[in-house]
């Protein structure tokens, strides 16, 4: 057994604590001295559980000038996450059994975390067939790769999953309320997708819903958590909770659901704050400086985030404006038991992904430190704490902030925990 010692977080407390790692990466035991073992002691700093994000676009395959599998999960591992959920909207999409086979067979390997896949069913006909899949994915409404299902289509699929027990995770927008906005700017953008348009798409969900697990991705404003039924989980965003449309970031800020105004954000922060948004997840969905150039109308939506949404809320953490509590619920616990992977909790029989963190060190956010193929981050400037050292099921994949192991990251079927 090998031993990490430091500041752990254990059963909702921080104390000095031993933990103790088996062969097989788990953790085998927890106690305030393991004796009689090496031990990696990491002193004073923070041991806490691997940032586990529902909600990465890794472009891979078919997408790979934006970003591919190997250069998403380094970027991952540099901030913390070490479990990932991967959408399906690349090219070819994930809508067949052979297409999720063949991204299955290209990815594997590849990975410094580890991983789950998502697939796009059509239909409820096609639900079967991507049982391979941890979870399912359903655009309400047209976004970059155009999955979009209808209302007919939708009810099927939930109808479907929900006897699977598979995980419904939808893009609740619904294209109705959509207007044109002439404005090319980012407040523009939000008065085309309002708000409006989320909060009717999660009315439709309510109605369609079974008995099976659904989840609402990115929820950008109060009013649409407060239409999100009892039993429906919830998720947003880093760029939801932290950036606003008033932001100087033109077409760099354009994302699906849009940036808020400084009144929605700051009261969805307290939302989160408060305990009434599940979890955190990333949307991180790179595209190129070139793409994201182009004239506002034209340029893609969506933003790359999945090395700075631990970094960033740690930041808040330290500021006190964020507890620690809820930072690990939300970034970790919540998301574990969501997916249902051995996840997220510092917990004996849980696998050995630890994050080792020291709160005063905190540092500027440049394209250098996140490492994103597309070489840009909608947070550049702001303050984030990176973690030191984490470790993939005992493995140290990241050390002195650098990673350091590739390829060790295996697939998780989900549901499983
Ligand atoms: C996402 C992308 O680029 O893949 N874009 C976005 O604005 N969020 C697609 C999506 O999930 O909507
Ligand atoms: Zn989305």
């Amino acid at each position: 057994m090998r031993v990490l010692r430091g500041r752990v977080f254990y059963r909702g407390r921080v104390e000095p604590l031993d933990v103790g790692v088996d062969e097989a990466g788990k953790i085998a035991a927890i106690r305030k001295v393991i004796a009689g073992e090496e031990v990696e002691d990491h002193g004073d700093r923070l041991i806490l559980p691997g940032g586990v994000d529902l909600h990465v676009h890794f472009r891979d395959p078919g997408l790979t000038e934006k970003e591919d599998f190997p250069s998403g999960t380094r970027s991952a591992a540099l901030g913390g996450v070490t479990t990932v959920a991967d959408m399906p909207n690349t090219r070819p999409p994930v809508t067949t059994r052979d297409a999720l086979r063949e991204k299955e067979a290209r990815v594997r390997g590849r990975a410094a975390v580890d991983y789950a896949l998502y697939a796009a069913p059509r239909t409820g006909a096609s639900v079967p067939e991507l049982s391979e899949a941890a979870a399912f994915k359903v655009y309400m409404a047209e976004s970059t790769g155009g999955l979009q299902v209808g209302e007919g289509a939708l009810g099927e699929i939930l109808e479907a999953a929900a006897p699977r027990k598979k995980l419904v995770v939808a893009h609740a927008e619904d294209a109705r309320r959509f207007q044109k906005d002439e404005a090319a700017t980012l407040a523009g953008h939000s008065r085309a997708r309002p708000k409006e348009s989320e909060v009717d798409a999660i009315r439709t969900l309510a109605k369609l819903r079974g008995d099976g697990p659904v989840h609402v991705a990115h929820v950008t404003c109060v009013e649409a958590l407060d239409a999100v039924p009892e039993g429906v989980t919830t998720e947003a965003t880093p760029h939801h909770l932290l950036l606003d449309h008033t932001r100087p970031l033109k077409a760099f800020g354009k994302v699906n659901p849009p940036l808020r105004s400084p009144e929605d954000r700051q009261a969805l922060w307290d939302a989160f704050a408060a305990g009434r948004i599940d979890i955190v997840a990333t949307d991180h969905a790179p595209h190129t400086r070139e793409e994201k150039e182009e004239p506002f109308g034209e340029a893609p939506s969506g933003l790359p985030g999945v090395a700075t949404s631990l970094p960033l809320l740690l930041r808040q953490v330290r500021a006190e404006t964020l507890s620690l509590e809820r930072f690990v619920d939300a970034t970790a616990a919540r998301p574990a038991e969501i997916l249902g992977v051995p996840k997220g909790r510092i917990e004996v029989g849980r696998d050995a992904d630890l994050i080792v963190i020291d709160a005063r060190e905190v540092v500027r956010i440049t394209p250098r430190r996140v490492r994103y193929k597309c070489g840009w981050t909608p947070f550049e400037g702001m303050e984030g704490v990176f973690p030191r050292t984490v470790y993939l099921r005992g493995e140290r994949v990241v050390e002195d902030g650098e990673p350091i192991a590739e390829g060790l990251g295996r697939r998780l079927s989900g549901n499983e925990a």
